[in-house]
């Protein structure tokens, strides 16, 4: 596995591969490391002859009151997983090699951004389509995978595949949960152990909605029910039952739904979702 802390040697081992006729896989990442993101590379791996993993924590999609200083940072251990999943090359630049001389980029999100996550997180995703962008244009892969967790994110990344007609196919991972339910996440490192029995809670709710929704039960009623529940331990940022394709109100068109919910357990934000057709 080859380590490329710069530009330079991605681009050699990139080209090198391209050369070949090999086609290359992308998973991004932030690091912290845990069986969902190990999930994306087994997935690359079956859809590529060759994959890289990039970790870097992106200053750009955290706001000023987030957890950039203090995100999780454990290399060592990331590069013992991947070296075991057998990743053929890991990125591991500098801010500089992402955003040198003051780089500023031109593509911002799409409507795609707009709601739940945004409203408390304004400016997140231009952050996060500003460093994917980057990160493609330096790896020039033939497909990237994001994971489901982060849907909103999935979609906003699609649309600007799509906009900028990039050559790239965008691939989700589903979501990997602890045995409990929990959505695996690095910030569920930030919990504590009562906490983590408690952020349990959120998927069993999301499921009870998902039924109520299949079963046609009043939606804004099953929404409100679901709100009281969660709120006995959880602070809701949203919880919300949208459109899978367009992040807007369910139509008579709609054919997938996404139950998508972002809740506070003490300091920790927790985000999880379902996706499912309709009934
Ligand atoms: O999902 C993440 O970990 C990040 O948002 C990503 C896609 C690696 C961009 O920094």
């Amino acid at each position: 596995m080859q380590v490329c802390s710069n530009n330079q040697q991605i681009l050699h081992a990139v080209s090198t591969w391209k050369a070949q006729g090999k086609t290359i896989a992308f998973v991004p990442t932030m690091g912290g490391l845990h069986a969902g993101h190990l999930s994306l590379v087994h997935q690359a791996k079956a859809n590529a002859d060759k994959v890289v993993v990039s970790i870097f924590v992106n200053p750009t999609q955290f706001g000023k009151n987030e957890d950039f200083d203090h995100y999780p940072k454990t290399l060592e251990q990331d590069l013992t997983k991947l070296e075991a999943c057998q990743v053929d090359a890991v990125f591991t630049p500098s801010k500089e090699q992402i955003y040198p001389n003051g780089y500023t980029s031109h593509v911002k999100a799409g409507s795609l951004a707009q709601g739940l996550c945004s409203k408390s997180r304004p400016g997140h995703f231009d952050g996060v389509v500003q460093v994917v962008h980057r990160l493609f244009e330096i790896i020039t892969p033939n497909v990237a995978i994001f994971g489901q967790k982060d849907y909103q994110q999935l979609l906003v990344i699609r649309q600007m595949v799509e906009t900028l007609s990039l050559p790239i196919s965008i691939l989700s991972g589903d979501i990997v949960r602890e045995q409990s339910g929990l959505a695996m996440s690095t910030r569920n490192q930030y919990l504590s152990v009562d906490e983590k029995e408690t952020a349990l809670k959120l998927y069993q709710v999301l499921i009870q909605l998902k039924q109520a929704v299949l079963k046609n039960q009043d939606l804004s009623v099953a929404i409100h029910n679901s709100k009281a529940t969660l709120s006995q331990d959880f602070k809701i940022e949203y919880l919300s039952v949208f459109d899978a394709n367009t992040l807007k109100s369910i139509t008579d068109n709609t054919s997938k739904i996404a139950i998508l919910c972002a809740v506070f357990l003490g300091s920790t934000r927790l985000i999880d979702n379902i996706i499912f057709n309709q009934g």
